[in-house]
């Protein structure tokens, strides 16, 4: 790993550094990460104590995934078959000699206080920054101050014994920042130039996607979550003036049922405000959760923190929506494997995770002088999440059929293979659009396509710190509003005693873009070059990278999904 600063004109420092976990060498891409400003930083006192996740090699993976095609592929008889976590863990839980030889070396270095989970594939150790150090040669610990909150990180790249590395997927809580939270509010100022716009709240959204007064969760034990990674809080009474402004018509509730983690103080943040306000509008009268920077010590990362809890927790809601994302190649192939599996033993539980597709577009990435090519995002490019892209009404000023929202996330991972259950449908895409297709040095057409499905991501209301606010835009927005639908069509299914939706793609692509709103007009943005001129991909008949299948006609989708 290389570490890189600069001073830029306000004395700030800029990391630039390479991500890179030495338990992988040689295939392991490094890539440039450079997203954070630094205020300050400083070295660790050997005597702070620090905590580190330590990922054991699991189990069974390959079971796993077929054991998850099996339950969420609906012509299987062992369609809906979802697994306990018991099972899960008996599935994946790390084998005997990993589990020892794992815990002899934490051992031999006086390590002793560590938590493990039910499946036993991830261990959270607290230690000195000395120890930390001695257990991982080449680690040097740092504080990094930004935008006042402070994280413990590791400048240096770290190794780990030949005896040990087989043993472990990686070692969490050393490199990976939290990613920068992308400012919404000034997206949407740029977007306040194209002129006056009706603006959506949850009247706007019901109408469109025909819910009724009575399509509201009524099941006992349904329930619904977001997950806030980027020190986002909403405020419980920001919600309650949301509901009683614009909750009109529909039964909902006002409050959120259980917040996990630690809700921090001061303003909330427009991401958590929007997230939770749209799940609870379309996914109404269901409960909700709130899961916020479960983080107990500052040198955890939030997003694996969550994913511990998942693997942690038998009793979680059946959705779970995530407006959280990075660049590919800034993230190691190693840590993004492992997170594909932890998603899919999410996924055989029967949860069904939605990942916002990200707001760059097709993204860019400059890789020469004059050589650009598409920049995938992760979590968004898994195979085993539902990924959401957004559109816009095509009258900005009316309930219209919707349109590409340029910003809308899409494209093809350069990581994770195209899965079995999208090929027929990219394949089609690929067919009517060739004559129109960018270069093909720009992406690779081989790799699993993204979004699966969108809605509207334009010019939300939202009720942050007592205040109205208009023009809220992005993924992040038609994320939870989607969840919010998927929600009510477990709620219909649990009543009917069926199983939950659970890992939603093979049954979406087998209904071909039925009972969705396919969105066949306009591109998503790129890079800014000569040869693709800010133009990525394009909205055509069918599934499409920029918005997938298209947005959901409730009632139509409730009864596509509801017998069986
Ligand atoms: C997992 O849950 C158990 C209790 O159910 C707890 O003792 C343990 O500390 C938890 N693990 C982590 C990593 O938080
Ligand atoms: C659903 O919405 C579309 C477009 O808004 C509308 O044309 C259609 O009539 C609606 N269907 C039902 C059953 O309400
Ligand atoms: C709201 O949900 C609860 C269950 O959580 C249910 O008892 C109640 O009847 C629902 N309200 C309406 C109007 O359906
Ligand atoms: C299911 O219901 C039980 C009992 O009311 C409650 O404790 C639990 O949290 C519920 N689970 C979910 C996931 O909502
Ligand atoms: C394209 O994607 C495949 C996996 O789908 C991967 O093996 C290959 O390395 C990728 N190519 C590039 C240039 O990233």
């Amino acid at each position: 790993m290389t570490f890189w600063l600069r001073a830029d004109t306000n004395t700030n420092l800029t990391f630039c550094f390479f991500v890179v976990f030495v338990i992988y060498p040689p295939s392991t891409k490094a890539s440039l990460f450079c997203n954070f400003f630094f205020s300050s930083f400083s070295r660790v006192s050997p005597t702070e104590e620090l905590e580190l996740t330590f990922a054991l090699k699991q189990q069974n993976i390959h079971m796993l995934e077929e054991t998850l095609r099996l339950v969420s592929d609906p012509d299987s008889s062992r369609y809906g078959k979802h697994l306990s976590l018991d099972e899960v863990a008996s599935l994946v839980r790390p084998s005997q000699l990993t589990q020892k030889v794992v815990h002899h070396w934490l051992q031999s270095h006086g390590i002793t206080n560590c938590q493990t989970v039910h499946t036993q594939d991830f261990l959270q150790c607290t230690m000195t920054a000395k120890v930390a150090e001695t257990l991982l040669p080449g680690s040097r610990f740092h504080r990094y101050i930004r935008d006042g909150q402070s994280v413990l990180r590791s400048s240096g790249p770290y190794s780990v014994h030949d005896d040990v590395h087989q043993h472990l997927d990686f070692v969490g809580g050393l490199h990976r920042l939290p990613p920068k939270g992308k400012d919404l509010s000034k997206a949407s100022s740029e977007r306040l130039k194209t002129g006056v716009h009706l603006g959506v709240t949850p009247t706007i959204l019901r109408s469109r996607y025909n819910l009724s007064t009575t399509d509201v969760g009524t099941a006992q034990n349904n329930s619904q979550a977001v997950a806030q990674f980027l020190e986002q809080y909403y405020h419980p009474a920001d919600l309650a003036e949301f509901m009683s402004l614009y909750g009109g018509g529909f039964k909902h509730r006002s409050a959120v049922d259980r917040v996990v983690g630690k809700q921090g103080g001061g303003k909330a943040g427009i991401e958590a405000s929007l997230d939770i306000e749209y799940i609870m509008s379309t996914g109404a009268n269901v409960s909700t959760w709130f899961f916020t920077n479960p983080g107990r010590h500052e040198s955890q990362e939030p997003f694996l923190q969550w994913m511990v809890l998942l693997s942690n927790m038998s009793d979680l809601p059946w959705v779970h929506t995530i407006s959280y994302g990075d660049d590919e190649d800034s993230l190691s192939v190693a840590y993004m494997m492992r997170i594909n599996t932890e998603f899919m033993k999410a996924g055989v539980r029967g949860i069904s995770l939605l990942f916002a597709s990200g707001d760059s577009g097709a993204g860019c990435k400059h890789t020469g002088s004059k050589q650009n090519t598409f920049r995938p995002s992760f979590p968004a490019s898994s195979p085993y999440v539902t990924t959401v892209g957004g559109t816009s009404f095509k009258n900005p000023f009316k309930v219209t059929y919707e349109v590409t929202d340029y910003i809308s996330g899409g494209g093809f991972s350069n990581v994770f293979t195209m899965p079995d259950y999208q090929i027929s449908a990219v394949n089609g895409y690929m067919k009517t659009v060739a004559a129109s297709l960018p270069p093909q040095s720009y992406y690779n057409a081989s790799g699993r396509a993204y979004p699966d499905m969108a809605a509207l991501s334009d010019n939300y209301w939202v009720v942050i710190n007592r205040v109205p606010t208009p023009w809220v835009s992005g993924t992040s927005a038609s994320t939870p509003v989607v969840g919010g639908m998927l929600s009510l069509i477990n709620d219909q299914r649990l009543l009917k005693g069926l199983s939950p939706l659970g890992f939603l793609n093979p049954r979406l692509y087998k209904l071909k873009g039925q009972a969705l709103f396919d969105v066949t007009e306009g591109c998503h943005l790129a890079c800014l070059d000569e040869q693709v001129q800010g133009k990525g991909f394009c909205a055509a008949p069918s599934w499409d990278p920029v918005t997938g299948w298209g947005t959901p006609d409730y009632p139509a989708l409730l009864s596509a999904l509801l017998d069986n």
